[in-house]
């Protein structure tokens, strides 16, 4: 179970990023307990203030005082963390004073001075996971009691009533689409599209339900997958420390299966690839949502139109000339489509050719529209049907990828084109087998 270390289990690295992730960790907590995307919102109706909280003997200003500035002072995380890593703040609805607080929220729209109990600033706060984080929920609690209690008072002040609404600014400055991109049911989505897709290139030996021969070797840190759970496992990522919010592209989740960091368990994808890109996006996108870094829609990360699935099943082309050892290898896939090949390629695999002995083999990945993605699609990995298929052979030559992460294939790199068919299974062992000196035999 994700986060069950036994003491000593914990790598050094581990440990000093833990110091510094104890605030992001605590209000990273929801991540655990909702179980996938925004099934896990729910909108909850807001609770009658509970009569340990005595409103009506306090004026609105001593309210104010006593129970709302506090809040805008506190260094503590508000409950907004639960579900919004940045850009949101309960203290963002706080000015200096009761009356621009108070003229600001109402020209804002935030407070209903009709119906108190139904101002949208209150429904803000109501929100809250189906599984609420224990401290956080206590947070929510206070601050709704707060809130509701000004509110209340303040709505039934004859003077702040004829008070003029101001334009004085009141909460986020940040753009909607900013909010939206850094909640954390999107960067969840963000992982899954990411990273979560390729996880069965690691389960053998991260997922604890398959690596008993690693946990023994080399200690319990080494299940860092929850198996069916890609929130657990982004949490745990980000908790120990796998994941490096101030140099995201030196996370040990990527430069261990780049091999850049020594890997126990060898290069898994070359610099380059589709995923090493896709591991960088997300580990960017994900330092910059944390960090607060969005600050216009124009910043934020465009999604692709595909999404590559791991099939569990490896392709091995054999008998490619020994000079291209080392260079990154892409073999795109195209389907047979009544009396031609499909248009767009069905699946991808990308990766260094074998410099000892001219073979490549890599996992597969089928490409999805996003237009035809489910969640339960995104999460099920499925095998490629046994048919007919072209396989498109793309060499870097000239090793242009090296040193370059923005990397992309052209036409030109193409090498050869081979047809295949017959049966395709899963696993390392058991690859569909290619040889590159068919390369002729291709039907139009
Ligand atoms: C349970 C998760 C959750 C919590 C907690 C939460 N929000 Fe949100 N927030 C959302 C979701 C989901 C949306 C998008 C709602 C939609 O699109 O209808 C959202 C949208 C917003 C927006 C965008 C504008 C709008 O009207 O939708 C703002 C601003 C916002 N939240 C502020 C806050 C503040 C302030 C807090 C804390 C007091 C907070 N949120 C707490 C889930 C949450
Ligand atoms: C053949 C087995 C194997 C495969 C497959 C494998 N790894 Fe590993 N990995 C290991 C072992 C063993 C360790 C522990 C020793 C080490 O750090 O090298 C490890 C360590 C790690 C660590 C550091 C864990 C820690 O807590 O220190 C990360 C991150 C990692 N691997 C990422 C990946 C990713 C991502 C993939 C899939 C793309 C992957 N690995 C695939 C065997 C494997």
């Amino acid at each position: 179970m994700a986060g069950c270390y036994t003491d000593g289990g914990m790598p050094d690295l581990a440990r000093r990023h833990v110091e510094k992730a104890l605030l992001k960790s605590f209000i990273q907590q929801w991540l655990t307990r909702c179980a996938l995307l925004s099934a896990c919102f729910v909108c909850s109706s807001i609770p009658i203030l509970s009569a340990a909280e005595p409103s009506t003997s306090l004026t609105s200003a001593e309210f104010f005082a006593r129970r709302i500035l506090p809040i805008a002072q506190a260094q503590r995380a508000s409950s907004c963390t639960e579900c919004h890593f940045s850009g949101v703040e309960l203290k963002q609805y706080v000015l200096a004073d009761e009356a621009s607080t108070f003229a600001a929220l109402r020209a804002a729209g935030l407070i209903d001075v009709v119906q108190p109990d139904k101002s949208k600033l209150l429904q803000f706060i109501a929100r809250k996971p189906e599984r609420e984080d224990p401290a956080l929920a206590r947070v929510r609690t206070e601050e709704l009691a707060a809130f509701q209690g000004w509110i209340a008072a303040a709505a039934s002040n004859p003077a702040l009533l004829a008070s003029s609404p101001t334009a004085q600014s009141i909460g986020t400055e940040l753009p909607l689409e900013v909010i939206r991109h850094a909640r954390r049911d999107h960067v969840l989505n963000a992982f899954i599209e990411n990273v979560w897709v390729e996880m069965e290139r690691c389960v053998n030996c991260h997922s604890p339900e398959r690596n008993e021969r690693f946990r023994k070797e080399h200690g319990e840190q080494v299940s860092w997958i929850t198996p069916r759970d890609p929130a657990a496992t982004l949490k745990f990522l980000a908790d120990q420390g796998l994941i490096d919010v101030d140099a995201p592209e030196k996370s040990l989740l990527l430069s261990k299966p780049l091999g850049i960091v020594e890997h126990a368990g060898h290069v898994k994808f070359a610099v380059g690839s589709r995923t090493d890109r896709q591991f960088r996006s997300f580990l960017n996108d994900y330092a910059a949502a944390v960090q607060g870094k969005y600050r216009k829609a124009s910043e934020l990360p465009k999604p692709g139109k595909e999404i590559a699935i791991a099939t569990g099943q490896h392709l091995r082309v054999t008998d490619l000339p020994l000079e291209f050892g080392g260079r990154l290898m892409r073999v795109l896939l195209f389907r047979r489509d009544g009396e031609s090949w499909s248009k767009h390629p069905i699946a991808t695999g990308d990766s260094g050719i074998n410099p000892k002995n001219g073979q490549w083999q890599n996992s597969f990945c089928e490409l999805v529209d996003r237009a035809n993605l489910t969640p339960e699609r995104l999460t099920t990995p499925r095998l490629l049907p046994g048919e007919r298929y072209l396989a498109k052979i793309y060499i870097d030559r000239e090793n242009r990828a090296a040193d370059n992460p923005a990397f992309e294939f052209m036409e030109a790199d193409l090498y050869a084109e081979i047809e295949t068919a017959g049966d395709w299974q899963s696993g390392y062992l058991k690859p569909k087998i290619l040889s590159a000196k068919e390369k002729a035999s291709v039907e139009p």
